[in-house]
Order: structure tokens, then C-alpha cells, then sequence
């Protein structure tokens, strides 16, 4: 039987933050409602001369490189699309120096896309087992100031390389479930989601109910919106995680916010970085959720090797090493942010920073970016 699944992951998120203390000052919550009954600490914030095209190359180029001829398909799950009718991944798929014969598409059901594709991708390589699939999940979390989903914003992104015997994990599949369900959209004139949270939060539990593994399981990684979605989520498995395992699946998460396509995976790094044992061996389950709504169980299988082909070192740093900024820096970025994807020209000044990919201008709504 042939084995596939995860053979490279890494991740990105925006080199600056807020901390939401501070949030919780200005919109006069008690800081705790934030950081316990929500779960988070901090939120990335995006740059003004960043996007989801360049968050994803900034995630995918280290597991990319030398491996762009063998790349037959690209996968780009998000729900921040830059355009209606090109896909996300054409951009991607020039940054990277991809082969011109790799199929590219983007791909969309709310936060569930990544794993569609992950799954996509799976059956792609069975097929074409010399080939490699590249699967991306890049996206930016934008609620609008003062909002009750304003806590559970974030950007970033994660890209992985799927292939034929798999150093870091095999996929297994398991259930999938969809039901037609009004907790979160976004038609295609709002610059920002329409959310029932407190329906998304039973539709989410709901549809887990209905996939959840059939026998316990040590490790699972939840779709992970906001940190204590992750509790409410354990609570619902035949035997709920302990603390410490939640806490590992939770460590970035709770201080990067909602990557929403990203999210689960991000959990995935974020407990294979922080769980103190070794995972090799183990079956992690993972349950993918998608507003509107989908979702989705299936296991990842980890191999011996797994930790020979992650980093755990870059990805501590990228969450860690992160510039604070201030409430009115907050307000300037996202402004500035809604106001960019609405226009059809829009340039900006580039730092001198460590950013490989940048943006540096929309030109009649065309993007243009710059590796350096
Ligand atoms: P809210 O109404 O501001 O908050 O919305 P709340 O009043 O429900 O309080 C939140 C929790 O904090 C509650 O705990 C309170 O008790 C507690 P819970 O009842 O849930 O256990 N609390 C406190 N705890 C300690 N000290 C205090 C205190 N005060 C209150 N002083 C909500 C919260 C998450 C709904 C909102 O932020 C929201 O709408 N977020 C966006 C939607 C969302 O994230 N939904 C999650 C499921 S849907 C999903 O995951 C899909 C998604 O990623 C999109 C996609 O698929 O594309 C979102």
C-alpha cells in the first residue's frame, strides 16, 4: 500500500503584534474575558507591504527550494482572496519559480479549504507518485474594529509539501460532514465576515459531534478560531485531551489569533514544537472545521524522523521574536489594510527588513512583488 501525506511543513505570520491587554483597555473589557474565556494573548498584524500571496512564499520558500521542478500542483486554500478570478497561487506560483507546467488553483470553503486541498493533494500524489503537491493556506482575519470577533483576528500562513513516503506524517483519512449553515460568510461586497458567533461555536461543535474519532485518541489538533475553542472542542471527543496536551496544541495559536485556513496546522507546529516528548509513532487526530459549513476528521501517522525535517528553533522565533505594537499602530494597519483591497493602485514604502517577499504595489489591480 502506498504511503502519503506530509512530507515538509513550515509556517509564517506577520512580524508585528498587538497585545490584547491593550485592546481589552480601549474597547473597556475586563482583560480576563480575552485571555480565559477567550484564550488569547496577542494578534499578528499585517504590514502594509504584505498580503497573503507573500505571507504564503515567505512560508513556503525553505521547503520549496530545489524541489520546483517536481512540483505538479498548487494548491491555495483561502478565504482572503486577492481577486475574483486569478488565483492567489499564479502570483505564488512566479515567487517560488515553480515549473510552468505545475496545475494551480486556488481553492475556497471558509477555514475547511486547506484541508480539501491537503486531501486533494493526498489523491494527486497516489496517482502521480513522482510528483510533489505544494498545498498553501494564507489568509488574513479581519473582523472590523470593535467587533465581538475584533479579539479573534490574526494573519499568517502554512504551506506543506505532500509526496509519496512522507518524513513527517502519513494521512489517513477519516469522516467528512457538510451542512448548509448561516454562522459565517462573507459576501462578495463586504470588505468583512457577517457572524453569529454563538451559532458558529454549536455548528462547529455539531459537526465535530458527528466526525469525531470512534476510539480515544492521545493527540488531536482542532480547527482552532480562538484558543478556548480548543476546550469546547475536547469536551466533545469520547475522552476529552489533558491539559498539557491541549496547552501544546495551543501555544502559538493563542499568541498569532485566527489564521483561519491556517489555523489547525498551525496548531499541528504548534505542538510538535512545544510538546517536551517525542511524537514518532504517534496518531495525531485532526478535526478541520469550515464556516458555512464543513468539516472534516482525519489522522496524521508520524513518522521516526519527523523531527530531522522541522526547525523548532525558526519556528519558535517567528512567534517570539515578533515587534509589540500600539493600539493606534493597530487601528492604522487595518485601516490601511481594508483601504488597500479596495483600491486598484495602492504603492507603499518598503522597509530594510528581513522580508523576503514583499509587496510593492497594485498597479490597475494588478500585484507586484518583489524577492529579495
Ligand atoms: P462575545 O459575545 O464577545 O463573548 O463573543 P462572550 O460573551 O460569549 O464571552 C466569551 C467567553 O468569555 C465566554 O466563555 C464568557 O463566559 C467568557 P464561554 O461561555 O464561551 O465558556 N468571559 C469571561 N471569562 C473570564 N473573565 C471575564 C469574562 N467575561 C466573559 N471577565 C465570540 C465571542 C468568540 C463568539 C466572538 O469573538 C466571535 O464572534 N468570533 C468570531 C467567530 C468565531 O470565532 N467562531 C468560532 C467557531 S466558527 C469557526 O471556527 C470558523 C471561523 O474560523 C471562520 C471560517 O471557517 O472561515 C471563525
Amino acid at each position: 500500500m502506498i504511503k502519503v501525506g506530509i512530507d515538509l511543513i513550515h509556517f509564517y505570520t506577520p512580524q508585528v503584534y498587538l497585545d490584547l491587554a491593550e485592546l481589552a483597555a480601549v474597547r473597556q473589557v475586563p482583560v480576563e474575558k480575552y485571555t480565559v474565556g477567550i484564550g488569547q494573548e496577542k494578534m499578528s498584524l499585517i504590514d502594509p507591504y504584505e498580503d497573503i500571496v507573500t505571507m504564503a512564499a515567505e512560508a513556503a520558500y525553505d521547503i520549496v527550494k530545489g524541489r520546483e521542478e517536481n512540483i505538479g500542483l498548487l494548491l491555495f486554500a483561502t478565504e482572503s482572496g486577492v481577486d475574483y478570478s486569478k488565483s492567489a497561487g499564479v502570483y505564488l506560483h512566479a515567487l517560488l519559480q515553480l515549473n510552468p507546467h505545475c496545475r494551480v488553483l486556488e481553492v475556497k470553503q471558509a477555514c475547511f479549504a486547506a484541508t480539501g486541498a491537503l486531501l486533494l493533494a493526498k489523491d494527486y500524489v497516489t496517482l502521480h507518485p513522482d510528483k510533489l503537491a505544494l498545498v498553501v493556506a494564507s489568509d488574513v482575519a479581519w473582523y472590523g474594529l470593535n467587533t465581538p470577533g475584533e479579539v479573534t483576528q490574526g494573519a499568517g500562513a502554512v504551506a506543506m509539501i505532500v509526496s509519496v513516503n512522507p518524513r513527517l506524517a502519513v494521512i489517513e483519512e477519516g469522516k467528512a460532514i457538510v451542512e448548509n449553515s448561516k454562522d459565517f460568510y462573507r459576501p462578495s461586497y463586504n470588505q468583512v465576515p457577517i457572524v453569529d458567533g454563538k451559532l458558529s461555536i454549536r455548528s462547529y461543535k455539531e459537526l465535530l459531534k458527528q466526525v469525531r474519532p470512534d476510539k480515544p485518541l492521545k493527540f488531536v489538533c482542532f480547527h482552532m478560531p480562538f484558543a478556548t475553542m480548543s476546550d469546547k472542542a475536547s469536551e466533545v471527543l469520547t475522552l476529552p485531551l489533558s491539559p498539557e496536551i491541549l496547552m501544546a496544541t495551543k501555544a502559538f495559536n493563542k499568541d498569532v489569533g485566527n489564521i483561519y485556513n491556517g489555523s489547525l496546522y498551525l496548531s499541528l507546529i504548534s505542538l510538535l514544537t512545544t510538546y517536551p516528548n517525542s511524537l514518532a509513532n504517534e496518531t495525531i487526530g485532526m478535526f478541520s472545521y469550515g464556516s458555512g459549513a464543513t468539516g472534516e476528521t482525519f489522522y496524521l501517522i508520524m513518522q521516526p524522523q519527523y523531527d530531522k525535517v522541522i526547525d523548532k528553533k525558526v519556528f519558535l522565533s517567528l512567534v517570539n521574536q515578533r515587534r509589540k505594537a500600539d493600539f493606534s499602530t493597530y487601528e492604522r494597519l487595518m485601516t490601511g489594510y481594508e483601504h488597500r483591497e479596495k483600491s486598484l493602485n495602492f504603492t507603499t514604502t518598503i522597509p530594510n527588513s528581513k522580508h523576503r517577499f514583499v509587496l510593492t504595489s497594485i498597479v490597475n489591480g494588478h500585484r507586484e512583488y518583489l524577492k529579495r
